[in-house]
C-alpha cells in the first residue's frame, strides 16, 4: 500500500484491475483469519478459564469422554428409542431408570458410542455434586460454541449461568449429553425448587439430546417433558450370553441361561457370577455347579460383605450392597420403613405378593414399632420409585 501511495508504484500494480482485486483478497483473508482465530479460541478456552466456575480444582481434570463398554447384550428396544430421540428430540429428554445394577450406565455408554460413531458431539458427566455439574455443563456449552462474552456476562452476574448454558444448547445441533448416576435428583434442581420446573441444569430445551441415568423412576421427579425408559431384568437369551461372554468354557448356552434366570437376569449379578466363573482359582467353574452351589452358599458367593461397602461408589458394584445405597437414601428422606418392608418381601417365595398380605400389624410385629397405613404406603411408594418393587402387569 505504501508503494502504491508513493511514486514508486511497481509496474504490475499500476493497473487498477490488478490492484483492487488484490486488496479485496487481502481483506477477505483478514476476515477469514479473525473468524478462524475465534474458532480456535472456543476450542482451547474451556480448560484455561473454567477454574472460576467450579468450587475446587478437582473437576477440571474430569473427562467429558464417555466410558468404554465392551459387548453389551440385549437392550435393543431402549437403544432404538434413544436413537429416535437423538434424531428428533422435540423438546424432550430421556431418563434411563431402574434399580441399581440393572445396566443404566452400560446402556447409556453404548448409546454414546453409537452417537459418536454417527458424528454427534458426545459429552459425559458423572454426577457427583452440583458444583461439578455446573462446571461440566459450562464446559459442554463452550465446546458447543458458547461465546466468551456471554459466559463473562453470566459470571459477572448479569445473566443466569444455567440460562446462558441452555441458550447455547438450544442453538447448537447434533450433540448428546449424558448425566450419569443422577440418583438424587432433588440435589440437581435449583435450591428449593422442583427439578420438573426446568429452571436448573436439567431442561428439555436442547436442540441436541440430554440423557439422564438414575435410580429414581418417578415421573413426578422428572416432569412432563421427560421420556422415562425403565430397564427391566434381561431376558434369558441376552442374560445367558453375558455369562457365556465372561466364561466361554463353563458350559452350554442352555446351562448359562438356566443360571442367568436363577440370578434374576440382573446384569450386576450376571457380571459378578461371570467374573467368578472365569477366575482360575474359583471352586465352581461351570454354570451348573455354580447354580447348584447358590442354593446353599448364596451368602458366600453373591452375598459376601465388602470391606469398603460404606463408600457408595464401591457399594454399587457389589450385589449385596448396591440396593442398600437406595435404602439408605430412602432412610435419609425419612422413609425408614422401606428397609424392613423390602427385607420382609425378600423372605417370601419368588411370586407376586398380594399387597393386602403386608399389613401394618405384620410390620409392627417385625419392627417392634407402631406402623400406620400411611407409613406403609409411603414405604411401598419409595421402593417402587427406586425400582426395588415392581408390579405385575395383570
Ligand atoms: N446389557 C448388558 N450387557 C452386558 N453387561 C451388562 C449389561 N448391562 C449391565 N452390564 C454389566 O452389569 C454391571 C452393572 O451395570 P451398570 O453399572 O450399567 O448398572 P447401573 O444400572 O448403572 O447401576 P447403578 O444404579 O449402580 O449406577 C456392569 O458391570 C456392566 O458391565
Ligand atoms: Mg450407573
Amino acid at each position: 500500500m505504501t508503494n502504491y501511495a508513493s511514486a514508486a508504484v511497481p509496474g504490475w500494480a499500476a493497473h487498477a484491475w490488478v490492484i483492487w482485486p488484490l486488496f479485496a483478497v487481502l481483506v477477505l483473508a483478514g476476515i477469514g483469519l479473525v473468524l478462524w482465530n475465534r474458532r480456535l479460541d472456543v476450542a482451547t478456552r474451556p480448560l484455561a478459564r473454567l477454574g472460576r466456575v467450579g468450587r475446587s480444582g478437582r473437576g477440571r481434570h474430569d473427562s467429558l469422554h464417555p466410558p468404554h463398554v465392551e459387548r453389551v447384550r440385549g437392550r435393543e428396544t431402549e437403544l432404538a428409542e434413544l436413537a429416535g430421540m437423538l434424531r428428533r428430540p422435540r423438546g424432550r429428554f430421556a431418563v434411563l431408570c431402574a434399580a441399581g445394577g440393572m445396566g443404566k450406565t452400560t446402556v447409556a455408554a453404548q448409546f454414546a458410542s453409537q452417537a459418536n460413531a454417527a458424528g454427534w458431539r458426545v459429552f459425559w458427566v458423572r454426577w457427583r455434586d452440583s458444583a461439578e455439574l455446573a462446571q461440566q455443563m459450562v464446559q459442554t456449552a463452550l465446546a458447543c460454541g458458547l461465546p466468551e462474552a456471554e459466559l463473562e456476562s453470566a459470571r459477572a452476574g448479569r445473566a443466569s449461568l444455567p440460562d446462558t448454558v441452555w441458550r447455547q444448547l438450544g442453538r447448537a445441533r447434533r450433540w448428546l449429553l449424558v448425566v450419569d448416576n443422577a440418583d438424587e435428583p432433588q440435589e440437581i434442581g435449583p435450591a428449593g425448587e422442583p427439578l420438573a420446573d426446568y429452571r436448573g441444569w436439567i431442561r428439555p430445551h436442547g436442540r441436541g439430546l440430554l440423557v439422564m441415568t438414575s435410580r429414581d423412576c418417578s415421573p413426578q421427579t422428572w416432569g412432563p417433558r421427560a421420556r422415562l425408559l425403565p430397564l427391566k431384568p434381561l431376558p434369558a437369551q441376552s442374560a445367558g450370553q453375558i455369562l457365556v461372554d465372561a466364561a466361554p468354557t463353563a458350559g452350554t448356552a442352555q446351562q448359562a441361561r438356566d443360571l442367568a434366570m436363577r440370578l434374576g437376569g440382573l446384569p450386576l449379578a450376571l457380571h459378578a457370577a461371570g467374573t467368578y466363573l472365569a477366575g482360575p482359582t474359583s471352586r465352581y467353574r461351570t454354570f451348573t455347579t455354580y447354580r447348584q452351589a447358590l442354593e446353599h452358599e448364596l451368602p458366600l458367593l453373591l452375598g459376601a460383605e465388602h470391606p469398603d461397602a460404606s463408600h457408595p461408589r464401591v457399594a454399587r458394584t457389589v450385589v449385596r450392597h448396591t440396593w442398600e445405597v437406595s435404602l439408605d437414601q430412602l432412610a435419609r428422606e425419612g422413609n425408614a420403613l422401606a428397609r424392613p418392608v423390602l427385607r420382609l418381601l425378600a423372605v417370601l417365595a419368588e411370586a407376586p405378593v398380594p399387597l393386602s398380605l403386608i399389613t401394618p400389624d405384620l410390620l409392627s410385629a417385625v419392627t417392634g414399632d407402631d406402623v400406620t397405613f400411611p407409613a406403609l404406603e409411603a414405604a411401598f411408594a419409595g421402593l417402587h420409585r427406586y425400582g426395588l418393587l415392581d408390579l405385575p402387569h395383570s
